[in-house]
């Protein structure tokens, strides 16, 4: 599709959130502009826990949490989000401690992949910012997000990776003799085989295919030429090879060595590991680069919702200005948070709608439809 500014035409954005038991909130309703929404307050005011929320409700997972009941406000047994979409469907999670329940339209879905509907999102958000030199976990999470939101089908492969994880790990715990061991843990092996194929076969196919759009957009952010590639790093080439190789060592310090969940990706510049050479501004650059790639991979008839948490925290003044004309051009369903009046005067001269925080809920100005 043509990325235009014609959002009009482009269906199924966040109206309306509602938050009940949610970290802060017992209960709190935001409207949703169908552009860019600033939501402005204090720090600790609850403005991330929103981002939060949406991104939840439509990718089923938080980028800031390992479990979603981290959500749930300390002391209660069950936390809701609930949204409602422009093309009517209304969405919720409930949140309870050892299980959550996804509805839609009042129907309880009990695939999780059946749930992604038609909203995608691009987080841009400080957790982000350790993309580049944090450690191999944030990567792989950056592209299982991005590759379940493109198809849904994948979170069943890493749902079935993860338990199979958790099923080795139990019998590697069982201090079975080596022998007995080896005829047990045998169909977990295949099975991690089966789903760590797929999702390798997966991650390659996705940095093959936004590489090239990673070195256009950081050139134009950077202005320069420099290449940038994205190399995935695999562990072992041969996962049951390797497995032969280690599988005593495995039963002898009872942890998983071997398999696509130590895998990684680095993002070389200038033909080393941006990691060990990129300065602060490069690392900046990249980051923005990587959002820019990952927003046209996942526009197929819509450009995904931006989520754009603490702008002013993610993105220096140069790279902000570089965004907010992105914003101006495509006008993407937008909701960005920030405690500084600054970047909101800067918002609304690019046309945002500014939500205005007080205490556990918000203010509409009068210009808020
Ligand atoms: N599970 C929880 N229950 C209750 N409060 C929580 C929970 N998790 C975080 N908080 C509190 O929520 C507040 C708001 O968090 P956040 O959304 O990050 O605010 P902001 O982004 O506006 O700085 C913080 O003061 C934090 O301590
Ligand atoms: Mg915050």
């Amino acid at each position: 599709m043509q990325l235009g500014s014609d959002s009009d035409n482009l269906i199924s954005m966040f109206q309306k959130i509602t938050l009940q038991h949610i970290r802060p909130y017992s209960q709190v309703q935001v409207e949703l502009g169908k552009n860019i929404n600033v939501l402005f307050g204090p720090n600790g005011a609850g403005k991330t826990t929103i981002v939060e929320a949406l991104c939840v409700l439509s990718t089923t997972k938080s980028y800031r949490a390992s479990k979603l009941f981290d959500l749930v406000s300390f002391g209660q047994p069950i936390g809701k989000i609930t949204g409602e979409t422009s093309d009517f469907d209304t969405v919720s999670v409930d949140i309870m401690p050892r299980k959550h329940i996804f509805y839609k339209n009042g129907d309880r879905i009990t695939r999780t992949s059946q749930f992604l509907h038609a909203t995608k999102v691009v987080v841009l958000a400080p957790e982000h910012l350790y993309l580049i030199s944090g450690s191999g976990e944030k990567r792989r999470q950056f592209l299982d997000h991005l590759l379940c939101q493109k198809h849904p089908i994948l979170l069943d492969d890493f749902k079935a990776y993860r338990k199979t994880i958790k099923q080795k790990q139990a019998l590697l715990k069982q201090n079975l003799h080596f022998h007995d061991y080896k005829t047990q843990v045998e169909p977990w092996n295949q099975q991690l085989f089966t789903h760590g194929e797929i999702i390798r076969k997966h991650r390659k196919e996705l940095l093959n295919e936004i590489q090239a759009n990673v070195e256009k957009e950081y050139g134009e952010i950077s202005q320069t030429a420099e290449p940038v590639t994205l190399n995935y790093l695999q562990r072992e080439q041969s996962m049951m090879e390797r497995l032969s190789e280690l599988e005593f060592q495995e039963h002898r310090i009872k942890r998983v060595l071997v398999g696509c969940h130590r895998d990684d990706f680095e993002i070389g510049l200038k033909g080393q590991s941006a990691d060990i050479i990129a300065s602060q501004g490069e690392r900046a650059s990249l980051l923005l680069a990587l959002k820019f790639a990952e927003m046209s991979y996942l526009t197929d008839d819509q450009i995904p919702v931006m989520l754009l948490d603490d702008v002013g925290v993610t993105l220096d003044d140069q790279r902000r200005d570089h965004l907010f004309h992105r914003l101006q051009k495509l006008q993407p369903q937008t909701l960005m948070t920030t405690p500084n009046p600054t970047i909101v005067e800067n918002a609304r001269a690019i046309g945002a709608q500014v939500l205005m925080q007080k205490k556990g809920d918000f203010q509409t100005p009068i210009s808020w439809k």
